[in-house]
């Protein structure tokens, strides 16, 4: 018998969730039972035939797999809510919340059943990475079925989870980053005169080839840099201010920042 994999939150993670599952991983929707507090979230879901329901308590005892989707300053509540739900701890129990650790889970809902993801929003065009904690109490039937369904929606690393606050920063956080950069270029072309805002999607382009590139091309960034920096030419100026103004240092703080609110988030 199929799955039913339950989903409490159905915002922009659980979206891309649920499209590679239901895409890629071969899912029915038949299979899926949600709830959200604004129902509108899952009218797009119940007209493909998922299983809308009004509760919490009602989708976790109406899933084998449950996938927790809220933002982490929902969880206090939301755990205890579902502690009153019947056999929760029969459940297997996936979290993608920021800084929301197995154990404060598995305490709360007395289960040892809990596997922690962290996902990125390029899963939203299946082109994600999904962070998963390995985890010693999950079966390993139960860990395959995690590690399939965040498979299809792009890529999947696995971690220890005590590494898991800092790589928010590396792979979670950071499309931000990168959005924020791709924007800073279009508003050096506006600075200079030119389109920024039609010269976008050339910038993807360039973005998107440039980390081909570095995938691909057997080189590291140090060297994919001086090969595009000719002695006197016009990228070693630009470099030159990129480094006078430390970009490094900027990021490393950035990412410093990071880490430290997922740490205040779970608890420490
Ligand atoms: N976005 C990212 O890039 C990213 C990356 C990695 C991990 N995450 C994690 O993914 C989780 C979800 O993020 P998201 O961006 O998908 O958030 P989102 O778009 O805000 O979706 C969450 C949805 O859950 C609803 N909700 C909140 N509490 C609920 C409850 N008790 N029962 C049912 N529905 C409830 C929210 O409604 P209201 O708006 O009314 O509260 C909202 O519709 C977060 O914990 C976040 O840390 C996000």
């Amino acid at each position: 018998m199929s799955k039913k994999i339950g989903f409490i939150g159905v915002g922009n993670m659980a979206s891309a969730i649920i499209g590679g599952i239901t895409s890629v991983g071969g899912v029915p929707f038949s299979d899926l039972v949600l709830y959200d507090r604004l129902p509108e979230k899952c009218e797009i879901y119940a007209n493909q035939g998922a299983r809308i329901l009004s509760s919490e308590c009602e989708v976790a005892e109406a899933s084998d797999v449950l996938v927790l989707a809220v933002k982490p300053q929902g969880f206090p509540e939301l755990l205890k809510t579902l502690a009153g739900a019947k056999e929760i701890a029969n459940k297997l129990i996936v979290t993608i919340a920021a800084g929301i650790t197995v154990d404060t889970i598995s305490a709360a809902l007395k289960t040892s059943s809990v596997v922690r993801v962290l996902p990125n929003t390029p899963m939203l065009i299946g082109k994600g990475v999904s962070v998963i904690c390995s985890s010693e109490t999950v079966s390993p039937e139960d860990f395959d079925f995690v590690v399939s369904m965040f498979k299809a929606s792009g890529e999947v690393v696995i971690i220890d989870e005590t590494e898991m606050n800092r790589i928010i920063s590396v792979t979670s956080s950071s499309p931000a980053y990168v959005f924020a950069f791709i924007k800073a270029i279009c508003d050096g072309a506006t600075a200079q005169g030119l389109d920024g805002e039609s010269l976008l999607s050339a910038v993807c382009d360039m973005v998107i080839g440039s980390a081909m590139l570095l995938k691909q091309g057997g080189k590291t960034p140090a060297e994919q840099i001086s090969m595009v920096t000719s002695k006197g030419g016009t990228t070693e100026r630009a470099m030159g201010v990129l480094q006078e103004r430390d970009l490094t240092g900027i990021m490393e703080e950035a990412m410093k920042a990071c880490t430290a609110r997922a740490d205040e988030l779970s608890g420490h």
